[in-house]
């Protein structure tokens, strides 16, 4: 490997939230932080040295995105995902979270429903509730270790919906959706003429033998009614930069949209790092990618033997993507704020606790490997001794 992902960088006083928020999150410092949806990766030479070379220049003024912003967009989907979009279709956010939440506010009304299916990413709630529209469970159901789609209950809550938010591929259970899951999805909010907004944040982080394939890649009719959110920030360590983008086929959709962000919120100036951050990752950033995904797809698999070996009352969910692993601890008999002080407590490790993903939660815990080896180690082992004494 050209690229050492075995190094332990010091994260601590960096005013980073995954180290430096400790304290506040989990009621003390002295976890072994693996939360937040950030990578103790270095984030890529290729982005920082893009970085450097603009800082050379010294002065930080007001910036445009040029048209190579939106062209290495382009030739992203094109060469990784295989999806032809066109320049046009492409608008920016400051964060994929804020695009959520601007699109709900540009394109449904007050009190609509609008669908989600916990587990999930939990700030979709909030996009939801906090800006008075009404969430409309559709729950993942748990197969074999899997999260998989409800369609028939789906059938039955999508009369009167306006949107539906998925994440694809899914956090926290790391599955890859399918052709066949996407269409059957897809075909029941056309049928009901719903908006789906597709989170693709997670979409470069796909292991070996699957495929993310872009919702609205599938047909003319489903790219017409999706608004995919997307952003180099996962997969390239790049969260601080705040860049994302959206991708809008359908013009009405698209210029709903630009107008709450760029005449009513005034949030498209956007980020000079970012958009440099942004090219220089997809234009160069295949081989570190690779490297990086093989790397934390060793992480996982690390995890799931040490468990069976070791701990067989903690499961894995194998994930087929992200770099999240989806842990069912129902079989310690721990339930609520007993399993998650269990964790912070007794096994000194600030995971994610499950239930605040929503249904489905209860008895899970969501993990970060996106870090050097040896710290899955450590937290593996303090989580071993501290199940051996419960
Ligand atoms: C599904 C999903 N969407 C969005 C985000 C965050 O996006 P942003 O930081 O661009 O707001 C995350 C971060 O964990 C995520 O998991």
């Amino acid at each position: 490997m050209k690229y050492n992902f075995d190094e332990s960088i010091p994260r601590e006083n960096t005013d980073c939230v995954k180290y430096d928020v400790r304290a506040a999150f989990f009621g003390t410092e002295d976890v072994i932080p693996m939360w937040v949806a950030d990578m103790d990766f270095r984030t890529p030479d290729f982005i920082i040295k893009a970085i450097r070379e603009r800082l050379n220049h010294e002065i930080l003024g007001y910036s445009i995105r040029n048209k190579s912003f939106n062209q290495s967009i382009v030739n992203w989907m094109k060469k990784r995902h295989d999806w032809d979009i066109q320049n046009e279709w492409i608008s920016f956010s400051p964060g994929v979270v804020p695009a959520v939440n601007m699109l709900v506010l540009a394109l449904t009304n007050p009190g609509d429903k609008i669908i989600v299916q916990p587990p999930v990413y939990f700030p979709f709630f909030y996009a939801i509730e906090n800006n008075g529209r009404v969430k409309v469970e559709n729950p993942l159901m748990l197969m074999d270790g899997r999260l998989g789609m409800d369609f028939e209950d789906l059938k039955k809550k999508a009369p009167g919906a306006k949107m539906m938010i998925i994440s694809h591929p899914h956090n926290p259970g790391g599955s890859v959706w399918t052709k066949d899951e996407l269409l059957q999805m897809a075909q029941i909010c056309i049928e009901n003429d719903i908006l789906i907004v597709s989170d693709e944040i997670h979409s470069d982080l796909i292991f070996k033998g699957f495929k993310h394939i872009p919702l609205a890649s599938l047909s003319d009719e489903i790219a017409q009614k999706t608004i995919t959110t997307n952003a180099p920030s996962k997969t390239f360590n790049l969260a601080g930069l705040s860049t994302s983008y959206l991708i809008i086929p359908n013009e009405n959709l698209r210029s709903t949209y630009n107008k709450k962000l760029n005449d009513q919120l005034h949030l498209g100036m956007g980020n000079l790092f970012g958009s440099i951050a942004l090219q220089a990752a997809y234009e160069h950033g295949d081989e570190w990618l690779d490297q990086m995904l093989a790397y934390v797809w060793d992480n996982v698999t690390f995890v799931d033997d040490f468990l069976k070996k070791n701990t067989p009352q903690i499961k894995a969910c194998m994930p087929e993507s992200t770099y999240m692993i989806w842990l069912d601890c129902r079989e310690l008999g721990l339930i609520g704020d007993d399993l998650k002080n269990f964790f912070i407590k007794d096994a000194k490790a600030g995971f994610n606790d499950g239930r605040v993903f929503g249904t489905g939660g209860e008895g899970f815990m969501r993990i970060n490997v996106a870090c050097p080896r040896t710290i899955v180690e450590k937290v593996l082992l303090q989580v071993q001794e501290a199940v051996s004494r419960l």
